[in-house]
């Protein structure tokens, strides 16, 4: 007979992009969490717009398609939403009981989420109580119905069960915290930078303190280099990849042929207009004088390949910048992946990863 209530070895996590499905499946195990199963395939264009689904089957397809490619029969799958129906703000709440904030949250909610309260699904984490000040810090998380539902007909079309529906934003910070100690002194951003949505969170020992989805990403580069060199989509999202992956190998910025160079300073204009993005997300969160100061950011998301990125942010936005590296703590056997392969794509894995290192609802 099957155990009850014991968590699931094998876990599965599906992060659905506007440009790239991300599929990972982990095995825990007494010595650790190894890597059983990675794949990764490109959306067809405008299926999913912003991170808005416009059109199901194409989507429905491509997961079929690396399901059946992984051999993956296991249809419980955990995954998340992200992008402008879904917000999540820290509040201080008058101090109750867990059970009292359930039953009060709906209205307690309706001061701080915009949407109308009819619409939205609510979820809360009470991150502190202080008995004396009578007060607690709560976090607040909505996603519109609409959004929750749309995302669930998807999973449910491509038969799979959904057993965990998260945040992009979390799912980055779940995947950090396994693979790094705790660093109490630091104040740390992590952004993912998608297609066209970066989830940015800023945590402090393990809390989440400010947490935003911006719509910006990747296609910003490739829609400029599309527009100022007159090529379609695909083209100049080859160069764009093609561009980061060349310097990258010969580790110059500024090529001698001119074409690398307009290439380079287009893609240079959008790095500013993203750090102007991300400064604003940073001087909001900042503004709170109860905030401590940022003092690293962690990128992630396919977009943090941009050649120069890191180093970008890091003269713009005056902290030390890294990519993250999501597998650093889970085992890969190195007789079933190309290890150079995986670990090149590790950044644009870290929600898939941080959804399959999840067990089960804490
Ligand atoms: N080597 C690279 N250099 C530059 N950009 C890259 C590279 N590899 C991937 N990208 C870009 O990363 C983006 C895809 O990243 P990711 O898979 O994280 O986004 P997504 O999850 O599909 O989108 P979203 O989260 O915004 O819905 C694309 O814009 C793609 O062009
Ligand atoms: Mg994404």
């Amino acid at each position: 007979m099957p155990k009850l209530f014991s968590k699931p070895e094998i876990t599965m996590g599906l992060d659905i992009g506007s440009r790239l499905v991300k599929l990972v499946q982990l095995r825990h195990t007494n010595k650790g969490i190894e890597l059983m199963n990675v794949g990764m395939d490109t959306i067809p264009d405008e299926a999913i717009v912003d991170g808005t689904v416009m059109d199901i089957a194409p989507v429905v397809k491509v997961i079929q398609a690396l399901l059946k490619q992984l051999n993956i029969k296991n249809p419980d799958v955990n995954t998340a939403i992200a992008g402008k129906a879904v917000i999540v703000k820290k509040v201080k709440l008058p101090y109750m009981s867990r059970e009292e904030l359930n039953e009060s949250i709906r209205w307690e909610a309706e001061q701080f989420i915009p949407f109308d309260m009819d619409d939205v699904n609510i979820d809360f984490q009470i991150l502190s109580t202080n008995v004396e000040m009578k007060n607690m810090d709560v976090l607040l998380a909505a996603a519109k119905k609409e959004k929750l539902n749309n995302h669930l007909n998807l999973i449910r079309a491509a038969g799979l069960k959904t057993i965990i529906i998260d945040l992009d934003a979390f799912a980055v910070e779940n995947a950090y915290e396994f693979n790094l100690a705790p660093e109490p002194d630091t104040v740390i951003a992590l952004i993912n930078l998608g297609c066209s949505i970066t989830n940015i969170n800023v945590i402090h020992n393990e809390i989440p303190l400010f947490t935003r989805d911006i719509t910006m990403g990747g296609n910003n580069f490739t829609k400029a280099l599309q527009k100022e060199l007159l090529l379609n989509f695909d083209e100049a999202e080859n160069i764009k990849i093609n561009f980061s992956r060349e310097s990258a190998k010969s580790n110059t910025d500024l090529s001698s042929n001119t074409f690398d160079k307009d290439v380079h300073i287009i893609i240079e204009k959008i790095m500013e207009e993203l750090s102007m993005e991300i400064s604003h997300s940073f001087e909001y969160y900042h503004s709170s004088q109860e905030n401590k100061k940022i003092t690293k950011v962690v990128l992630s998301g396919g977009a943090a390949k941009t050649f120069n990125l890191s180093e970008y942010l890091t003269k713009k936005l005056g902290v030390k910048v890294e990519i993250n590296n999501p597998l650093k703590k889970i085992i890969i056997n190195e007789n079933k992946f190309d290890i150079k392969y995986i670990q090149s794509i590790a950044p644009i894995l870290t929600v898939a990863i941080g959804l399959a290192l999840r067990q089960g609802i804490e």
